[in-house]
């Protein structure tokens, strides 16, 4: 219903349809052009472009000469007839392609500056500087782009409510204002006035209370939850985002992924693309082995090797040496890799160095055998065993596990972005499964948790948990997309005192248990249900259906990598009266 009291259509919604009829528009004046006495504004609405066209011979004169007056970004309110236009417009930005509307009626209703940076583009012309894009946001997200990114994000939204629906999942709201929730990042506190030194925080997830909803009975939740992170940002990470997070009781990971990928697909097919379920499964110990990450793009085959085995004497010394420490020789072969410059290999050994290897050691097979500096490093035993055939590019990484899967993960990666890389598909979704249930903080050398605290140990690995919690597998699985984690869930923690020996586990005390989780504690001790979930990060799917490369270009208003909110002024300094209220006192 786009019909109002000032406007019969949309600009941009106009067709061959309306020929011959009156109509009336409300828009933004996209561009002017002014032809010898004639005056075309391109009009726009969040449906797109429509030429209007003033002329003397259907335009009275005060129109004519406020048309030829008008500066970009003005509002105006138009009234004139629709009518085929001599020739379609060859400009692809015109939605309203075969139309234009000859203007008898024209009214300024919202004057506009000089806007601070161009909503119409001329083709090809670079985007003016984010952070001066974000400080003119209103202007910016009249772009067509952006504009078109918000529909998606609103078409998705929908859709996934619609099928969670379906699938029988309860809406339900959590509170913003919360006890901590942790999720591994620093919370967001809010002061509270009416009890001093006392605050709440804003939920990093709102994973204690869809559990504690599960333990209430209601079977099957989920929410379309915003939550905030204080952690270092990047483009695909902002401090306030939005999660689709559902529960489920009585459910094995299994149930649970299939639920995801009901939802994944009515998502994708919403964006034009067909996705293939049930999704391959891949362990976590398997997937650094074979692609280095726990994240792995399997559009590409690219599997790293284990090419120690095939080490001869005549290798370098480095080489026998780690492999005497214990380290491993491991690479990528990559098949047509070959033609690569000697300036994208260099690009390739400067990412693996970047990611804590020592070099990167390399082989081309050309017609008359091995070539490169790795015939001398990997020794000409190794390659006559590897094989191979000609066009082919030997990359390896010699080092500690952890070093040989980052660096060659690195390595991966920017190969998937050279040309003759071959692709299998273009969609390649996977779950990731048994991940950890700790990791081993890198300063403190303590266990953390790999997600958070409530995940359900691998029943098969309970007995190890108090003697060696490193080894515990987790009843947790994330969903991975050409390369990018959606999303995360697992099967919870039901029993209190399982609970309770995790949390020991991570050194809390018996004090600090009670004081910040007695709560959860509580619940599952009033009847628990066996139950489990999942979160799917929905601006990062949105970002990836809209093929867009910045969170912030599917965020309405989104914060810069340093955490502020450049329109609006965010964060900003607040009174000291505000402060007192509030028991506080801002020290410089
Ligand atoms: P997790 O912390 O893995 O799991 O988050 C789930 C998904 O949310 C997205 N995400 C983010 N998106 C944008 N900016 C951020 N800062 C950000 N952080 C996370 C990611 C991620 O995969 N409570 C658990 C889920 C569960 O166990 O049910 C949780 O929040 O896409």
């Amino acid at each position: 219903m786009s019909a109002t009291a000032y406007r019969t259509h949309r600009c941009g919604a106009l067709s061959r349809a309306e020929v011959g009829r009156q109509v009336r528009l409300g828009g933004w004046v996209h561009r002017r052009r002014d032809l010898g006495g004639l005056v075309f504004v391109d009009l726009r609405d969040r449906d797109g472009l429509v030429q209007l066209s003033c002329n003397p011979a259907w335009s009275p004169a005060p129109v004519m000469e406020r048309a030829a007056a008008l500066g970009a970004e003005t509002v105006v309110l138009v009234t004139g007839t629709v009518q085929l236009r001599p020739e379609p417009a060859r400009d692809a930005d015109l939605t309203s392609r075969e139309v234009e509307v000859h203007v008898t009626g024209l009214e300024v209703v919202g004057p506009a500056q000089t806007p601070a940076i161009p909503v119409a583009r001329k083709e090809k012309e670079e985007l003016p500087a984010e952070e001066l894009r974000l400080r003119h946001r209103v202007l910016d997200l009249r772009r067509p782009e952006l504009q078109a990114n918000m529909q998606l994000r609103h078409r998705l939204l929908q859709r996934a409510r619609q099928v969670l629906t379906e699938l029988e999942f309860l809406e339900i709201e959590t509170p913003i204002l919360t006890k901590p929730t942790p999720e591994g990042a620093r919370d967001y506190l809010v002061p509270s006035r009416l009890h001093p030194q006392e605050f709440y925080a804003l939920p990093q997830s709102p994973q204690i209370y869809k559990q504690l909803l599960m333990v209430a009975g209601y079977d099957r939740y989920f929410q379309i939850a915003r939550c905030f992170r204080d952690e270092d940002l990047r483009a695909d990470r902002q401090p306030e985002f939005t999660q689709i997070d559902l529960e489920a009781s009585f459910v094995s990971p299994d149930d649970v992924q299939n639920v995801v990928e009901q939802v994944l697909l009515e998502l994708w097919q919403e964006a034009g693309v067909q996705v293939d379920r049930p999704f391959p499964r891949l362990g976590y110990r398997e997937a650094l082995e074979q692609y280095g990450s726990d994240k792995p793009d399997l559009r590409f085959g690219l599997e790293i090797r284990d090419l120690s085995p095939l080490v001869g004497h005549d290798a370098a010394s480095f080489v026998t040496e780690a492999r005497a420490a214990g380290s491993r020789l491991r690479g990528i072969v990559v098949s047509g890799g070959g033609a690569f410059s000697r300036k994208e290999i260099d690009g390739l050994a400067a990412l693996a160095k970047e990611a804590g290897a020592g070099g990167l050691i390399w082989a081309r097979r050309a017609a008359g055998g091995w070539e490169g500096q790795g015939v001398k490093a990997a020794g000409s035993t190794l390659l006559e065993r590897l094989g191979g055939s000609e066009g082919d590019l030997l990359l390896a990484v010699v080092g500690t596990d952890a070093v040989s899967s980052s660096a060659l993960h690195a390595v991966r990666t920017a190969l998937t972005r050279l040309p003759g890389v071959k692709r299998l598909t273009d969609h390649a979704f996977c779950w990731i499964v048994d991940f950890p249930l700790f990791e081993t903080d890198a300063d403190s050398g303590e266990h953390v948790p790999a997600h958070h605290p409530f995940t359900a140990p691998h029943p098969a690995d309970l007995s190890q948990l108090k003697l060696d919690p490193g080894s515990c597998r987790a009843l947790h699985y994330d969903a991975v997309y050409n390369g990018n984690e959606l999303g995360s869930g697992s099967i919870r923690i039901t029993d209190p005192a399982v609970q309770r020996e995790i949390f020991s586990l991570l050194g809390l005390s018996e004090e600090d248990i009670r004081r910040r989780f007695g709560f959860l504690l509580d619940g599952l001790g009033a009847g628990a249900p066996p139950h489990g979930g999942f979160a799917l990060g929905f601006d990062r799917i949105v970002m990836l259906l809209a093929g867009a490369t910045s969170l912030r270009d599917v965020i309405a208003f989104p914060k810069t990598t340093a955490a502020r909110a450049l329109f609006e002024g965010a964060p900003a300094p607040v009174d000291p009266a505000d402060l007192r209220a509030l028991h506080l006192e801002a020290k410089p």
